[in-house]
């Protein structure tokens, strides 16, 4: 019997590390993100009051280099499965790239923000961006300029849209891990709620993460082997 059968409501999440073989740095592995940079000097709201220079630099680099790169087999096996999926299907992801939309995925929520939005502080609206923000350009909407930030969640601030991701967990019947360390709440607390309901749970990691034992299973290797070959096996389940 193909235990694979009984699942209808599928809740993904996933880290940098579903997108480092498309050329971006994680954070937390060696040389990572968080190596190279102080987490409290660049992704914090008191940072970008003390040096909004450096931080608005360090995140308009980060927004060039992400259209620089290409989403990998890891982001087109899971959009494969957003679209063939006939269930409930989040697909709830950490980074700030686009890479998984650029794949074709639909069902998805960044929770952390993304690289490709700007947020006016001054009106609170938010704009499609590609350029940079460290010449402080005029809001679209209210005209005020120097008031746009990175729509990215920093360290102390509330991740975005947790109702729509802990109801669709409540409803859910498989949560999948891809690509995270596991070191960063709420996401990495997703797994143990999901455990409390009963939920299967699986990691698809390149090694073990923080959180591994508290997965049902786990499966390492890289993310360009390991999704495609997963999305393979459910699919045709
Ligand atoms: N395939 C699969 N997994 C990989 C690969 C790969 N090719 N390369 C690295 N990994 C794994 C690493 O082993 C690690 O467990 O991806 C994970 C990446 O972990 P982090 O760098 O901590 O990234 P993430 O978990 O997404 O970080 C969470 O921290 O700083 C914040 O806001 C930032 O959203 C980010 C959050």
């Amino acid at each position: 019997m193909n235990v694979d059968q009984d699942i209808k409501n599928i809740v993904i999440l996933t880290g940098a590390g579903v997108s480092a073989e498309s050329g971006i740095d994680t954070f937390r592995s060696a040389g990572g993100l968080w190596e190279q940079h102080k987490v409290e000097d660049v992704a914090t709201p008191e940072a970008f009051a003390r040096d909004p220079d450096l931080v608005l630099r360090f995140y308009d680099m980060r927004r060039e280099r992400i259209q620089q790169v290409e989403p990998n087999a890891a982001h087109y096996a899971l959009a494969r499965l957003d679209v063939a999926w006939a269930g409930n299907l989040l697909l709830v992801t950490q980074n700030v790239d686009d890479l998984h939309e650029r794949a074709g995925a639909k069902r998805l929520l960044h929770m952390h923000g993304t690289h490709l939005t700007a947020w006016c502080i001054a009106c609170d609206e938010r704009h499609p961006w590609r350029g940079t923000l460290t010449d402080r350009p005029a809001c679209p909407a209210c005209g005020i300029a120097g008031q746009l930030r990175p729509d990215i969640v920093w360290f102390g601030e509330m991740p975005y849209r947790m109702d729509e991701i802990y109801h669709a967990l409540n409803h859910a019947d498989l949560f999948v891990s891809i690509g995270t360390s596991g070191a960063v709440y709420p996401a990495a607390g997703l797994v143990r709620e999901a455990r409390q309901k009963g939920i299967r749970t699986l990691e698809l990691n390149l090694e073990p993460s923080h959180g591994t034992s508290s997965f049902a299973e786990s499966r390492h290797g890289p993310a360009t082997q390991v999704v495609p070959a997963w999305v393979d096996g459910i699919l045709g389940g």
